[in-house]
């Protein structure tokens, strides 16, 4: 029994497949890449970073991995992207929309430059769209296919980041419910990942955290001494691209420690007791 197990947890879940991903230079991106391909997966990572996603590249072998450059705002680019994709593994079966930005944090709504709203939707929520729209002609075509957003605890509550950012992770939930419901029928899954906060880089500059002393037991977490990483994220995008999650698709999986739908400020259970 043991030793199944083991095979079942050694065996590559991604084996044959291509992945395409948006936002893959660093941060949790390139951790996904790392361990999609580590699973059998060749993945093409798409992204405006180009020294970092060649870097990310060739840390996983060329033979794997590969860059292309690609603004996911500019229509062109991210068809450009699929072209690719295609053009050197003749197939796609899992898209990953996970760039994102974030616009720096301003105590009120009045402070908030119109221009600066209009940009992170175009990145985070505009970015996936065109992604979708173009990744799924060509999984249409072969009748499936997996689509993974990278959402955030801002997919489902207010007040914990900037309202262009919170606005558009909300939007992606929507996103993501509305192509699952026209895209079951080619039998293509849309799914969502919301990890909670992670110190990675994006975060601590976002947060205004330094290095030293940056610990995660100085941000709420509803589990003891367990702190997310970008590793867990991966995990959980690799369970929703491979087929153990066949049957899963609109869902929205947060990855947050009960955080988003428990309230412990008030209650039985309340922290402060
Ligand atoms: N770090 C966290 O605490 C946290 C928490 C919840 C959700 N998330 C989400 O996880 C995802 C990854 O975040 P991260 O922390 O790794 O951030 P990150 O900044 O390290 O990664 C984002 C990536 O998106 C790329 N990108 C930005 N604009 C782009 C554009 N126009 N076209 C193409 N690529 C572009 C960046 O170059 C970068 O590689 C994001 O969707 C973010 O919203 C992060």
């Amino acid at each position: 029994m043991v030793g199944l197990l083991q095979l079942a947890l050694e065996t590559p879940r991604l084996q044959g497949k291509v992945a395409l991903f948006t936002g893959r230079a660093r941060g949790i991106g390139a951790c996904m890449a790392k361990l999609f391909t580590k699973h059998g997966a060749k993945v093409v990572i798409a992204d405006i970073r180009d020294e970092q996603g060649r870097a990310v590249c060739n840390d996983i072998e060329l033979e794997h991995a590969s860059y292309v450059h690609c603004d996911v705002t500019k229509e062109l680019n991210v068809q450009n992207a699929v072209k690719t994709t295609i053009s050197k593994h003749q197939k796609l079966a899992i898209m990953v929309k996970n760039a994102a930005i974030i616009d720096e944090a301003k105590p009120s709504i009045v402070d908030n430059e119109t221009s600066e709203f209009e940009q992170v939707l175009s990145v985070n929520l505009t970015g996936p769209f065109l992604g979708t729209k173009h990744a799924v002609k060509v999984m249409i075509r072969e009748r499936k296919g997996t689509i993974i957003n990278v959402g955030s605890v801002s997919s489902s509550v207010g007040g914990a980041a900037t309202h262009a950012y919170t606005s558009s992770k909300h939007g992606l939930v929507g996103l993501t419910k509305n192509v699952a419901a026209e895209l079951g029928k080619f039998g293509i899954r849309v799914n969502c990942v919301s990890p909670y906060f992670i110190a990675n880089v994006a975060a601590k500059d976002f947060f205004k955290l330094e290095d030293v002393g940056c610990s995660c037991s100085s941000i709420y977490s509803n589990l003891e001494g367990i702190y997310l990483q970008e590793e867990d994220v991966a995990q959980a995008a690799l369970y929703l691209a491979s087929n153990e999650s066949k049957y899963i698709s609109r869902h929205n999986l947060a990855l947050d420690g009960g955080f988003s739908s428990i309230n412990l400020s008030f209650g039985l259970f309340s922290k402060s007791k």
